[in-house]
C-alpha cells in the first residue's frame, strides 16, 4: 500500500428504520476545512489525476461504487470504495485519481485545505521530482 494511505472505518448506526454515519473530526488525522463532492460522472470519465502539496483528505462513496488509484512515485494501488461507512485517507503528495464510476456514484471528499488552484501538481514527472 501506498505510503500512509490508510481505510478508516466510521461508526454505523443501524435500526429497523434504516443506517445512519456520521464522522467527527477526531475520527480523521485532519481538521476538515472543506467538503465537495463529484456525482453524475459519465461511464468511463476519471477525476483527479494530480497530486496535492498540502491537502490531505478522506474520501468516502456516498453511493454506489468507484476506484481510488493512488501512487507514491512507486507504488500504485487501487481502492474500491463501495460502502457509505468507510473512508480512505489519502496524506498530501500522492498521486491519485478516481475510476470506474458507477451509476449515481456519489464520491464525498472531506479536505483538510480551502481550494487553493496552487496547490495542485499536474504533472507526474514534476510529482516524482519534488518527492525524490
Ligand atoms: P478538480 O479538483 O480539478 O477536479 P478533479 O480533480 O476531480 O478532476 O476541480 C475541477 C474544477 O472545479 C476546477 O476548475 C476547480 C474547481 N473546484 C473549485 O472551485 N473548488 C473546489 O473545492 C474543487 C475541488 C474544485
Amino acid at each position: 500500500m501506498p505510503t500512509r494511505v490508510r481505510a478508516i472505518d466510521l461508526p454505523k448506526v443501524q435500526d429497523e428504520r434504516g443506517n445512519l454515519t456520521f464522522v467527527e473530526n477526531d475520527q480523521i488525522p485532519f481538521e476538515i476545512r472543506r467538503v465537495y463532492w463529484i456525482y453524475d460522472v459519465p461511464g468511463g470519465q476519471k477525476r483527479g489525476g494530480h497530486a496535492f502539496r498540502e491537502q490531505r483528505e478522506m474520501i468516502i462513496s456516498l453511493s454506489g461504487s468507484f476506484d481510488v488509484v493512488v501512487n507514491d512515485g512507486s507504488t500504485e494501488e487501487s481502492f474500491e470504495l463501495n460502502r457509505s461507512y468507510y473512508g480512505l485517507y489519502v496524506p498530501n503528495m500522492l498521486w491519485r485519481h478516481m475510476e470506474n464510476f458507477s451509476t449515481n456514484a456519489v464520491a464525498l471528499v472531506l479536505s483538510s485545505t480551502l481550494y487553493n488552484a496552487d496547490d495542485y501538481i499536474h504533472d507526474f514527472g514534476l510529482f516524482k521530482e519534488i518527492i525524490r
